[in-house]
C-alpha cells in the first residue's frame, strides 16, 4: 500500500498558474490575487476574465466580456428538447452532465482545441449551463422554461429563470459571490479529472463531463446539499450536541467540515459565513445561521476541524430559495469556469497524464483450462 500518497495527498502532478492555495495560512489566490478583495469588491465575471485571460479586466473589457456572456446565455432548441425527455426524478447533476454532452453535439467548435475555439466553447458553457439547470427545474415542476434576460447579470438571471421572480440585488450579489468562491480551487478531484481527460487531447466538452461527474460525489461537490440536510435533521439548537456526539461516535463524517489542503479556516468559508449572517438578518430569520454557528463551534471543540466552503453555502442557498438538490449543480456552474481554464492550460502545454499504481496482486499465476477448474 502506498500509504504516503494514498488519494495523491501531497503529490504535485502538474504546474498551474491559475490558483495557489496556502493551506497552512488559509490563503487562496486566483492568478496571484488574494481571494478576499476579489470576493468583497469584484464579481464572478471579473474573476472569470482573470482566470481565462491572465489579467484583471479594465472597465471596458469587463463590459464587453459581460455582454458576450449575456449574448451566449440562451437555451438551444436541441438542449431544451433533450431536457424535456428527462424524468422529474432525474438527478440534477446527471441532467447537467448530459447537458454538457448535448451542447457538445451542436457546438461548431467541437473537437477544436485551439485557444480561440476553447475560449468560445468555455464562454458558451458558462453562459448556457445555468439556463439548462433553471429550465429543467421548471420543467420538472410542470412549468415552461423562461427565456434568459440579457439585461440581467448571470446570477440574477439564473434565480429569475429558476423561480420566475426577479430577485433582490442582495440575493443576486450573494449568488454571484458564491459562484466566484466556487470558481477555482487548484487540483481538486473534479479539476484533476478534467485535466486527465484534456491531457488525452479530448476537447473542452469531453473534459467538463468528467468534471461534473467527479463533482457529483458527496465527498466533493455533494457536501453543500448534505450539510443542509444535516442542519434540517438537527433542527434546533438544543439537539446539536447530541447529533454531533452520536455521528462522530459512529465514525461518520460531518458534511461541510475538514479539508485536504486547509489546516486553518477555508478563506471561502469566511465570506459565506458573513453572507449567511446578512441574509438571515435581512430575512428576519437567523435560525439557520445560528444553528450553523452552533455546529461549527461543536466541530471545533470536538475535532478541531474547520468548516469548508460548502458548510455556510448551504445556509446561503437556503435563503436564496434554491432547492436542495440544485446546491451541487450551482457549485458546478461556478466551477465550470475554473475547469475550462484548466483545460486550456493543459492543452497549452500538454503531456498525457498517466500515473502508475502500486500493484498488490499475484504474478505468474498458472492458467487452468476451464473444464479443470474446481467449482
Ligand atoms: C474533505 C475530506 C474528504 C478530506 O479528506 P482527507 O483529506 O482524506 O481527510 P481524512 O478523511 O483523512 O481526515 C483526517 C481526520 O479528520 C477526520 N475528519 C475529516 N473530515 C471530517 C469530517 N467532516 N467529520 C468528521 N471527521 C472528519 C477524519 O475522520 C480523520 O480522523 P482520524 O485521523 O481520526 O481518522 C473530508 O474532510 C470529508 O470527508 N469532509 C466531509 C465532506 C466535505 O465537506 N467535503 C467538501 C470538501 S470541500
Amino acid at each position: 500500500m502506498v500509504e504516503d500518497s494514498k488519494g495523491l495527498a501531497g503529490v504535485a502532478v502538474a504546474d498551474t498558474a491559475l490558483c495557489y492555495i496556502d493551506g497552512q495560512a488559509g490563503r487562496l489566490f486566483y492568478r496571484g490575487y488574494d481571494i478576499h478583495p476579489l470576493a468583497k469588491q469584484g464579481s464572478f465575471a471579473e474573476s472569470l476574465f482573470l482566470l481565462w485571460y491572465g489579467e484583471l479586466p479594465t472597465e471596458t473589457e469587463l463590459i464587453v466580456f459581460e455582454g458576450l456572456l449575456a449574448r451566449e446565455r440562451r437555451l438551444p432548441g436541441e438542449l431544451l428538447a433533450a431536457l424535456r425527455t428527462f424524468g422529474a426524478d432525474a438527478t440534477p447533476m446527471s441532467v447537467l452532465r448530459t447537458s454538457v454532452s448535448v451542447l457538445d453535439q451542436i457546438d461548431l467548435d467541437a473537437g477544436d482545441n485551439s485557444a480561440e475555439a476553447s475560449l468560445r466553447k468555455a464562454g458558451r458553457l458558462v453562459a448556457t449551463l445555468p439556463c439548462a439547470v433553471a429550465a429543467w427545474h421548471r420543467l420538472r415542476q410542470g412549468n415552461e422554461p423562461l427565456a434568459p434576460d440579457p439585461n440581467l447579470g448571470l446570477a440574477a438571471d439564473f434565480l429569475r429563470m429558476m423561480s420566475g421572480e426577479v430577485v433582490s440585488e442582495t440575493a443576486a450579489e450573494a449568488l454571484d459571490t458564491s459562484l466566484l468562491l466556487y470558481l477555482e480551487h487548484g487540483f481538486n478531484a473534479s479539476t484533476f479529472a478534467c485535466r486527465v481527460v484534456a491531457s488525452t487531447l479530448a476537447d473542452m466538452h469531453a473534459a467538463l463531463t468528467a468534471g461534473v461527474a467527479a463533482l457529483s460525489g458527496p465527498l466533493h461537490g455533494g457536501a453543500n446539499e448534505q450539510a443542509m440536510r444535516m442542519l434540517q435533521e438537527i433542527g434546533t439548537l438544543d439537539r446539536v450536541d447530541e447529533y454531533l456526539d452520536r455521528e462522530l461516535a459512529a465514525g461518520k463524517k460531518i458534511m461541510g467540515f475538514g479539508h485536504r489542503v486547509y489546516r486553518t479556516e477555508d478563506p471561502r468559508a469566511t465570506h459565506l459565513r458573513e453572507m449567511a449572517r446578512r441574509l438571515g438578518d435581512a430575512s428576519g430569520d437567523s435560525s439557520w445561521y445560528e444553528l450553523s454557528r452552533a455546529v461549527e463551534d461543536g466541530m471545533k471543540s470536538r475535532k478541531g476541524l474547520n468548516c469548508n466552503v460548502d458548510f455556510y453555502c448551504a445556509t446561503v442557498y437556503r435563503h436564496l430559495g434554491i432547492p436542495l438538490d440544485l446546491f451541487t449543480p450551482l457549485f458546478a456552474l461556478g466551477r465550470t469556469g475554473g475547469w475550462a481554464a484548466h483545460v486550456m492550460e493543459q492543452h497549452h502545454d500538454n503531456r498525457l497524464i498517466r500515473p502508475r499504481a502500486n500493484y498488490t496482486g499475484d504474478i505468474d499465476r498458472p492458467y487452468v483450462l476451464i473444464e479443470r477448474r474446481e467449482s
